[in-house]
């Protein structure tokens, strides 16, 4: 008898479900990290959660990697020090984000059956040893990893102390993309609820170039290889459908924990600038509370302003614009990147609370106490090597204080925002990947160019889906938004008619969802409402430069630009396309359209930003120099001023209320000390719209 291959998990996303009720998941924000006592003998315990106590710790993740730890052979489980650990918890009075551990299957499992391991795009398997070492496809993880799902859930599934399920870690970290054959397999099933039919795939991708028309669904396969040049409809087809197969998995284990658990579920995001590795904006719509992990960059000039990006993000994909989690950050450096730096002082507070100022209910560390052995031996941790002598400690006993006197916080939502960035990640893997113009265009680049612009002026601005309702901004920027489907194009187009203003950068637009091109000129979908189309790209070799007739200079990217009824504001003033169009405003019923056919200078984007914002009736939400970051938060009874002094030196603004970590009054100014921090109670509580 020979033996039949194995079924490949089918990648199936059901419509999400309504936005679940507000989850609380303590009195007050919550605060804490992972917690790994499984590293530690049980006296650390103890001394762990006196510890927790005094730092005001009142949630901790629990259990992460600890499927090894608990499921030491196959079928036979020491839950021992499991149930210690989450009783001991709860005694304390901290609750418990518990995890279900399947980001790490264990050795015995990887041992076994070394072929759930992802395959990379070059056919190599993943070998044991890392994390996420496992296929979504593969029908053998999935059953051991939600038969473990399900014996967690049966023993502390109705805990008191269990406030919230955390499924597996950064799904997608470290198994993003398989290229094995069940991934094969469930792509081709993917492909057939998506297009229907063979044929309708052959259209969309566009298969006769090249001689690649299939004739049979087993002749697709995933783009696997290093030519680089994948057909871009398929490509992108993968990229959807690797998002679809984890998102899947993430279902599938909470769909077993919902059967035996009434604790709202969730998994921890890993949203920033740019594309991401899957697309968390379907995501979040099947979370309970969307929680992200952020950590800053070492070489990122501007850390606390993808901080801000990251977090505007957030709520953008956060039901409602409700509060979300920031779920882990670092209270120092941590240890993947080149040279880890360690935190200013002062970075810890400034930098959760910018996190809690722009939605976050509460700050959250990778992790608990720093280990002393494994891979990550060198991370920071609240409890660091040093132990409490640290200045991180005295930091993270502050960092809870001050959580605490915010406690009335928690539910306020930030202020409605009137300017968005719509973002995509398809837009930003179709830039970044195939045989495009410039190769090294880079989409979370352009995204943060203009967040920045808003951002150093206080003024606030949602980072929003694609699929978003844009019907509350005043203005709505979509930087190379290089994909849209017809009903996308719709809502950006209607911006500006409605008497908003709208502005496109260059190569927004320009294909249709399946990665074709648009013809008839560029930007297609938006040449209309623009009033100005370009015939023709220009991409710059690396240090060319063109001139603009402001004085400055664009770099990598410029497009011959034609007027129909639109102004140029901005024209070249150098090379071939000299004298020619490079941002145009076309006036439309009210609103305006605008086109930035290049990616501008810092200097640029601001002065066009200050008009923007006069020109859309845009207000800061204080008066400050840049290096202020303002932020409101709205609840029932006050509203909350966040200030953030990002300077080295105090910085005075108008601000009338009473401070809420120092509990002292301030106003009608105060001076937000350098590098510090104030959140006003304020006098007079702003009105939500
Ligand atoms: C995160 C991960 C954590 C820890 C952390 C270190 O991406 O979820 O488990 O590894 O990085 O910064």
């Amino acid at each position: 008898m020979t033996e039949q291959p194995p079924e490949a998990v089918p990648a199936r996303v059901p419509a999400p479900p309504p936005a679940p009720p507000v989850v609380r998941l303590a009195e007050g924000l919550a605060y804490g990290g992972d917690y790994n006592p499984e590293q530690w003998p049980r006296e650390v315990w103890d001394e762990d959660v006196r510890l927790m106590r005094e730092a005001g710790v009142n949630l901790v993740t629990l259990g992460v990697f600890a499927w090894g730890t608990v499921e030491t052979a196959n079928g036979v489980r020491d839950w021992s020090w499991l149930d210690d650990a989450v009783d001991l918890l709860h005694r304390n009075g901290i609750g418990i984000d518990l995890a279900t551990p399947t980001a790490a299957p264990p050795s015995w499992l990887l041992t076994a059956h070394p072929e759930i391991a992802p395959v990379l795009a070059d056919g190599f398997r993943e070998p044991a040893g890392g994390r996420n070492a496992w296929c979504p496809a593969s029908p053998v993880y999935r059953r051991f990893a939600l038969r473990h799902t399900e014996a967690l859930a049966e023993r502390y599934g109705r805990h008191p102390a269990v406030r919230l399920w955390h499924v597996g870690n950064e799904l997608g970290g470290g198994n993003a993309r398989c290229y094995c054959d069940l991934s094969a397999a469930a792509f081709r099933d993917w492909l057939q609820a998506r297009h229907g039919s063979l044929q309708a795939v052959n259209e969309a991708w566009g298969t006769d170039q090249w001689g690649h028309r299939f004739g049979d669904w087993s002749e697709i396969l995933p783009p696997r290889g290093r030519h680089g040049a994948p057909n871009p409809g398929l490509f992108l087809d993968y990229e959807r459908y690797s998002s679809d197969a984890l998102l899947s998995h993430y279902l599938a284990e909470k769909a077993v924990l919902e059967r035996h658990s009434a604790v709202p579920v969730t998994t921890n995001l890993m949203v920033g600038a740019g594309a991401q590795i899957v697309d968390y904006a379907s995501w979040a719509k099947h979370t309970a509370i969307a929680a992200n992990d952020h950590y800053t960059l070492v070489d990122d000039l501007l850390r606390e302003q993808d901080l801000a990006f990251a977090a505007d993000r957030m709520r953008g994909i956060s039901a409602g614009r409700r509060p979300w989690l920031l779920m882990e950050s670092s209270t120092g450096g941590p240890s993947w990147q080149r040279r880890n730096r360690a935190k200013d002082p002062g970075e810890i507070a400034r930098h959760s609370l910018g996190h809690v100022a722009r939605g976050s209910d509460g700050a959250m560390f990778f992790q608990w106490r720093a280990s002393t052995a494994g891979a990550e031996q060198f991370h920071s941790a609240m409890l660091p090597h040093s132990g409490t002598r640290s200045r991180v400690w005295r930091e993270v006993v502050e960092l809870g204080r001050y959580l605490k006197a915010l406690a009335e916080v928690q539910d306020s939502t930030v202020e409605p925002a009137r300017a968005a960035i719509v973002v995509d990640d398809l837009s930003g893997w179709a830039l970044q990947h195939g045989l495009k113009p410039h190769r090294e265009l880079r989409y979370g680049r352009e995204l943060r160019t203009w967040h920045r612009a808003l951002w150093r002026r206080q003024i606030l601005c949602d980072v929003v889906p694609v699929d978003a309702d844009l019907d509350g901004y005043d203005l709505v920027i979509a930087p190379t938004l290089l994909v849209v489907d017809d009903a996308a194009a719709e809502r950006l187009r209607a911006v500006p008619e409605r008497g908003g203003t709208l502005v496109a950068t260059y190569l927004s637009g320009v294909c249709d969802r399946d990665g074709k091109v648009v013809t008839g000129g560029f930007p297609g979908a938006f040449r209309e409402v623009l009033g100005a189309w370009t015939d023709e790209f220009y991409p710059l070799q690396e240090g060319e430069r063109t001139a603009l007739d402001n004085g400055a200079a664009v770099e990598d990217w410029t497009e011959r630009v034609h007027l129909e009824d639109a102004e140029a504001v901005l024209r070249y003033a150098s090379g071939s396309l000299s004298g020619g169009p490079a941002v145009t405003r076309r006036a439309v019923s009210g609103g305006a359209a605008w086109y930035v056919s290049a990616p501008l200078d810092d200097t640029t984007v601001d002065d066009l930003a200050e008009r923007l914002a006069a020109e859309a009736g845009l207000t800061r939400t204080v008066e400050a120099e840049p290096g202020l970051e303002a932020v409101r938060r709205i609840g029932a009874d006050h509203s909350y001023l966040f200030l953030l002094n990002h300077t080295d030196t105090d910085l005075k603004v108008a601000a009338d209320g009473r401070d809420l970590l120092t509990d002292t009054r301030v106003g009608p100014e105060t001076a937000v000390p350098a590098g510090g921090v104030r959140v006003l109670r304020e006098s007079v509580r702003h009105p939500l719209e």
